[in-house]
């Protein structure tokens, strides 16, 4: 997969070398290019932003250099998909992550201020799959955060990201039962007893029937406190 980054912050994604996705990137699953937004500003001062039509507190970010900074990077890529995170947008899902991590090419743009100035959107999602994502309902004070989350939920589901895959059928979110998605039960490793706490025995009992069980009651219970359903068997 290809990633492309436009912000005026471009050492906010240094943590991109590192780790599973610095090694993804190593290994050539992955290929990240980060574009400085100022390279593409028409004045000495590089200026990016300037005051709202209309009025209000805030600047808001200048469409031209967006337009220019975008622009050589969809042109011949009609099937890039370019995600603006944004709090207004629709909030990130596993399910999402899923769908994206198929893409070939993703390109983030980060905003700052109160935002991009909206023809931007307008004019991209005329040629191409444009998404405004939010990570959650809260606002940041811009959107390189939450494409360095977006970008780990995404790229950590591309075949071989991670080094092992089983951990992707059992994690929090993808487990499945009735057709709702649970989170994951607590997992436990050595020793057996620290500061005074036990493992659950069930765990060391090496009865594999009794401990899948005892971890589908748990992610269901941790589901419903999590989500404050109300269980239906009544026993929690
Ligand atoms: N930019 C500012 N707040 C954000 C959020 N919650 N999600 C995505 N981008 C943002």
């Amino acid at each position: 997969m290809k990633i492309d980054l436009i912000s005026i912050f471009p050492e906010y994604f240094a943590p991109l070398k590192l780790s599973l996705i610095g090694k993804a990137e190593q290994d050539g699953l992955l290929s990240i290019q980060i574009h400085d937004l100022r390279d593409f500003t028409s004045d000495g001062h590089r200026t990016v932003d300037d005051t709202p039509y209309g009025g209000g507190a805030g600047m808001v970010m200048k469409a031209q250099p967006w337009g220019d900074a975008t622009d050589p990077i969809i042109e011949n890529n009609p099937q890039i998909i370019v995600i603006v995170p944004t709090p207004s947008g629709q909030v990130l899902t596993q399910e999402m992550a899923a769908e994206l991590s198929k893409a070939d090419h993703l390109l983030f743009l980060c905003g700052r201020y109160e935002g991009i100035d909206a023809r931007v959107m307008t004019d991209l999602s005329t040629r191409v799959d444009l998404r405004e994502i939010s990570i959650g309902d809260y606002v940041l004070a811009g959107g390189e955060v939450a494409a360095l989350v977006m970008i780990e939920a995404i790229t950590r589901l591309i075949p071989g990201v991670l080094g092992n895959a089983a951990s992707l059928i059992e994690e929090s979110h993808s487990l499945i039962q009735d057709g709702q998605s649970l989170v994951e039960y607590p997992n436990f490793t050595k020793p057996p007893l620290w500061r005074g706490l036990p493992v659950p025995e069930v765990l060391t009992s090496g009865n594999h029937g009794e401990i899948a069980k005892w971890r589908a009651a748990q992610a269901l219970a941790r589901t419903h406190k999590i989500k404050q359903i109300k269980p239906m068997n009544g026993d929690q």
